[in-house]
């Protein structure tokens, strides 16, 4: 047939460096010279070979400060000697075995410890491998409940989310969230049933003349025109962001606006379904952000905060009442996944949040986040391209403005934050920050968002302060 062999190259003879792979003598991390599909292809990022607590350090010598943990995920630092050896003793017994099959001593004891982090409320946990798969698990676990109900309602195929949202990126999760250069290319193959309503956002959304009390009330009303617009019984629930995270930049509800919210789901019958994969498992200074807010979710997504990055892992937390309805109906979830429950990933995160209660972490997340919160204040709150600075716990962004009286964003194209985030780990500086656009009206706009560990320090937050000053000052003057 002409086919031409291929030499599959033997792995002892790809080149490594001390204990490290080289991708490409002295370009590791180069488009040119790394197999990997970089996120911009054409673009190289720094190569991490190791790291210490809340620094990472680089092939070529740089000490970065990690005030992001990632993504908002490392809460605990890197490489600590805790999570490792739980790791490995994990390892020494079995490390993956089938879910469908079998359950394991990690992955009972993560759910149990979940279960009851909620007082019960929330009482099963379908562990799963990241904030995305969480999110899937919720939408289909929330159609089941109503295909499962004593008098099914198989009409409710419809969810509701909110505008300037993130989800996650599988076709389900993206369909559901709100991120609109995320969903462009994909908009003509993603679901119909999804519908946006605002965000709780009182920079841009809430009038000067307007109390809090007042907008919860108009954003209320908002969801129960949009309820009654797509007809409220065809509704299986609304999905929001405890605190909204990666498109609008850690915002906070104004109080009241999660009790409005789950008001009009339950008058018409709706689920009402927290994602925290952010904001939840302590960022916010509580183990579950909608502790702050006086309501229970039926359904809850945590991930980041869980395995703090050990791990690949994420949680669909079941309440009650969805679970009572599974448990009289056909008692099995119609989902699963080969990796569910695994069992190095969940003894990974039960040692994380062990660490986070021995060490009284969310307290610090408390005393530093207020510290974080008044310092970017004093630093950055006269800047003329600083629009807002808004968060809770250890959860901060800023958002940033051409002109700050009328709140004009920077457009799209000038790629502000993505510059920021890249200047900000250049030698000079060597900081990590999270970069977000979109932040205005799902298209404009930028934000930065600061997600330093949960054990971090005064010292350290004055350095995040120094730096991040420092980067916004190169980049806008
Ligand atoms: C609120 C929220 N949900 C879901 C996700 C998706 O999580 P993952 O990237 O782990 O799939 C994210 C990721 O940033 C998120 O912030």
């Amino acid at each position: 047939m002409g086919s031409k062999s291929i030499t599959i190259p033997a792995l002892s003879k790809i080149k490594v460096t001390t204990d490290e792979v080289d991708l490409g003598q002295d370009n590791a991390g180069d488009s040119q010279s790394s197999a990997v599909l970089l996120p911009q292809l054409h673009t190289k990022i720094p190569n991490v070979v190791n790291s210490k607590g809340n620094y990472l350090y680089t092939d070529d010598g740089l000490e970065i400060l990690d005030a992001t943990g990632g993504a908002a995920v490392a809460c605990i630092g890197h490489n600590n000697p805790r999570v490792k050896a739980a790791i490995v003793d994990q390892l020494d017994k079995i490390e993956y075995c089938y879910s469908q099959f079998f359950t394991t001593p990690p992955v009972e004891k993560l759910s149990r410890y979940l279960t009851e982090s909620t007082g019960g409320l929330m009482s099963r946990v379908f562990i799963v491998s990241s904030g995305t798969e969480a999110i899937e698990a919720a939408i289909k676990m929330a159609r089941q409940y109503f295909t499962e109900l004593p008098e099914p309602q198989l009409q409710r195929i419809r969810f509701i989310a909110r505008k300037q949202s993130y989800h996650g990126n599988t076709m389900g999760a993206l369909g559901t969230g709100s991120h609109v250069a995320r969903r462009a290319i994909y908009e003509p193959m993603l679901s119909p049933h999804v519908s946006h309503v605002s965000a709780c956002y009182p920079y841009r959304g809430k009038n000067d003349s307007e109390s809090d009390a007042s907008y919860v009330a108009r954003l209320a009303q908002e969801l129960e025109d949009e309820f009654q617009r797509v007809g409220p019984d065809t509704v299986c629930a609304f999905v929001a962001e405890t605190v909204a995270g990666a498109t609008l930049g850690a915002v906070p509800p104004v109080p009241g606006y999660f009790a409005a919210m789950k008001e009009v789901c339950t008058r018409h019958g709706a689920l009402f379904i927290l994602d925290e994969v952010m904001s939840g498992m302590g960022r916010t200074g509580t183990l579950h952000a909608w502790e702050q807010e006086g309501v229970t979710p039926d359904l809850q997504t945590v991930a980041k905060g869980l395995g703090a990055g050990y791990m690949p892992i994420g949680a669909l937390l079941i309440g009650k009442k969805v679970v009572d309805v599974l448990d009289h109906g056909s008692g099995a979830f119609v989902h699963s996944q080969t990796y569910q429950g695994h069992a190095l990933a969940c003894a990974a995160a039960y040692e994380v949040q062990a660490i986070m209660q021995e060490e009284d972490l969310l307290a610090n997340v408390r005393e530093m986040g207020d510290y974080l919160g008044i310092s970017l204040q004093q630093r950055l709150g006269s800047h003329p391209n600083v629009g807002d600075i808004r968060g809770r716990g250890l959860f901060w962004a800023l958002e940033f403005v051409k002109d700050k009286e009328k709140k004009e964003p920077f457009p799209a194209k000038s790629q502000l934050a993505k510059r920021l985030q890249a200047t900000g780990v250049q030698k000079e500086f060597c900081i990590s920050l999270i970069p977000g656009n979109g932040t205005a009206d799902g298209k404009d706009g930028d934000h930065i968002i600061l997600a330093p560990a949960y054990n971090t320090t005064r010292a350290e937050i004055d350095t995040i302060v120094d730096r991040t000053e420092k980067v916004i000052k190169a980049v806008l003057g």
